[in-house]
């Protein structure tokens, strides 16, 4: 058995050929046998066989595939690329990889294969295997080259995207996320939502074509108040919701909430409060509404008196809240809470949302009779939460069937919703490719400029500071300009009219 010369391994488990690009991943007890001299075994030949990596391949036969995230800035020209080894925990850092003016041709020349390239491009063969022999390099990937009869999507070989880091304090000794002191010391609220964490609805806090061209805070004002949560200006009866109250919780950038009041009008007469803990937000939240009421403290507990609220709204705070790890058979807090509602228990050790469900016994005691909560979060209807691993705090996931089943033991009723139904969202319509936003990102910073953290669209996109080709959309339910739709969900509780 011979491996070809240029396959080597990039690290225990993964061989790379350096002719195409293409890889293989082994378990590192099957990579070691080979590079021992001992044969793999007859499955691992044939697909390294049919890799090419064995061999036999005509090089100029092969089928081009560009990187989907490569793009190029023609007037440098360069490619503007991933690095597939520089990954932080935001994703891959970009590089710059200047190209020669036969990589230009080679670049832009169609043809499915090599050879084809060559002649379209007017260059020798020889130029176009020099020149693809740098292109499919690991630490460049701007190419790969299929042998003729394979078909694989292009994805980067990269090792494992690592976990942010998490300071001291922001786990209690128990393992509990514990948020409180970062949000208390988050001073500076612009830019926030930009840089540091990017909520679906600053995503799409422009007018957006998934939106019929509304804006996220607008569209949820109008489905509000199609389900009768909130009044609307044309069918209130004037003089009817003089007492309305309406709290927020983590209003952010203050965006859904003026949008909120906006639909209600100027003279809707209730009181809008926000419930925010981070100064630096609600600096920013004064700003843009100017009419509301703050309260100034982290939650829970949730300082407003039984039964005085008709419609709270936390848009994507609760994930924000504590949540504990904990396993069968251990006791603690998340034993009481799942033995007192009898909450699902999930294999093996878990994360369980303990802030939210200490929140919802707050929310169940503010509600008024006929007052209704909508909380928006990303998680899973059933599974196990997920932590955000990529932010550079502990933010966990909900598991949606928990807080439904405790909401209905105090008496609420529960629907949960994805947020793209509530919203109607049009999953179809477009948005930048997330490889391609995070390069416009990138190259925004190499101009000294700032790219804001928007659903942008072709179309809606700032005209970048350079030339730029090969910029594509796909559609919602695919990665894009901001974070995945179809994650997010909204619960809907309600406190019936006649339940006190
Ligand atoms: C992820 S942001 C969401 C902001 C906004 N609602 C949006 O959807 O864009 C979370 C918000 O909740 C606030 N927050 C987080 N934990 C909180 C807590 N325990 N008490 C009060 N506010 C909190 C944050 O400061 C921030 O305003």
């Amino acid at each position: 058995v011979t491996l070809q010369p240029e396959v080597q391994t990039l690290w225990p488990g993964l061989l790379f050929d350096g002719r195409t690009g293409l890889s293989y991943g082994l378990s590192p007890a099957v990579v070691e046998r080979w590079l021992g001299g001992e044969a793999p075994g007859p499955l691992v030949l044939s697909r390294a066989a049919a890799l090419g990596m064995m061999g036999g391949i005509d090089i100029l036969a092969c089928r081009v595939l560009p990187n989907p995230d490569a793009l190029l800035l023609p007037a440098r020209p360069a490619l503007l690329l991933p690095h597939p080894f520089e990954q932080g925990p935001g994703g891959h850092a970009r590089h710059l990889w200047p190209l020669s003016p036969a990589g230009l041709a080679l670049w832009r020349a169609p043809g499915p294969t090599l050879r084809d390239r060559a002649r379209q491009a007017r260059r020798t063969e020889a130029e176009a295997l020099s020149f693809a022999a740098r292109a499919v390099g690991a630490g460049v990937q701007a190419w790969r080259l299929l042998p003729p009869g394979l078909r694989v999507p292009f994805r980067l070989v990269t090792p494992p995207r690592p976990a942010a880091p998490r300071p001291a304090g922001m786990l209690s000794a128990e393992g509990e996320t514990q948020l409180g002191e970062w949000h208390r010391t988050l001073a500076h609220g612009e830019g926030h939502f930009d840089e540091v964490e990017t909520t679906l609805a600053w995503s799409f806090g422009l007018p957006h074509p998934a939106l019929g061209g509304q804006t996220y805070g607008a569209r949820l004002a109008g489905a509000l108040s199609e389900r009768g949560l909130l009044p609307s200006r044309r069918r209130r009866p004037s003089g009817t919701m003089g007492s309305l109250q309406i709290v927020e919780i983590g209003p952010g950038s203050g965006e859904v909430a003026r949008a909120l009041l906006d639909h209600l009008g100027p003279d809707w007469g209730g009181r809008y409060t926000r419930v925010e803990g981070s100064p630096g937000l609600r600096a920013v939240q004064r700003a843009l509404l100017p009419e509301t009421d703050e309260l100034a403290a982290l939650v829970p507990p949730l300082d407003l008196p039984d039964a005085s609220v008709d419609l709270l709204l936390a848009n994507e705070v609760i994930a924000d809240l504590s949540s504990a790890p904990w396993a069968p058979g251990e006791g603690g807090p998340v034993a009481e809470w799942v033995g007192r509602f009898g909450l699902h228990v999930h294999p093996g050790r878990a994360w369980y949302n303990t802030g939210s469900f200490a929140l919802l016994l707050e929310i169940g005691r503010v509600l008024r009779p006929g007052g209704a909560a909508v909380l928006t979060e990303f998680g899973d209807e059933e599974g196990a939460p997920e932590e955000a691993a990529h932010l550079d705090h502990a933010e966990v996931g909900i598991c949606w069937a928990h807080l439904a089943t405790l909401a209905r033991a105090l008496g609420l009723e529960a629907t949960l919703c994805p947020v793209a139904e509530l919203l109607r969202m049009d999953l179809g319509a477009p948005w930048l490719r997330r490889g391609h936003w995070a390069s416009l990102r990138a190259l925004a910073h190499l101009h000294g400029q700032s790219l804001p953290a928007r659903a942008w669209t072709l179309r809606s996109l700032p005209t970048p500071p350079e030339p730029v080709e090969g910029l594509a959309e796909v559609t919602l339910r695919e990665r894009g300009a901001g974070p995945d739709v179809g994650r997010f969900s909204a619960l809907i509780l309600r406190r019936s009219a006649l339940n006190r």
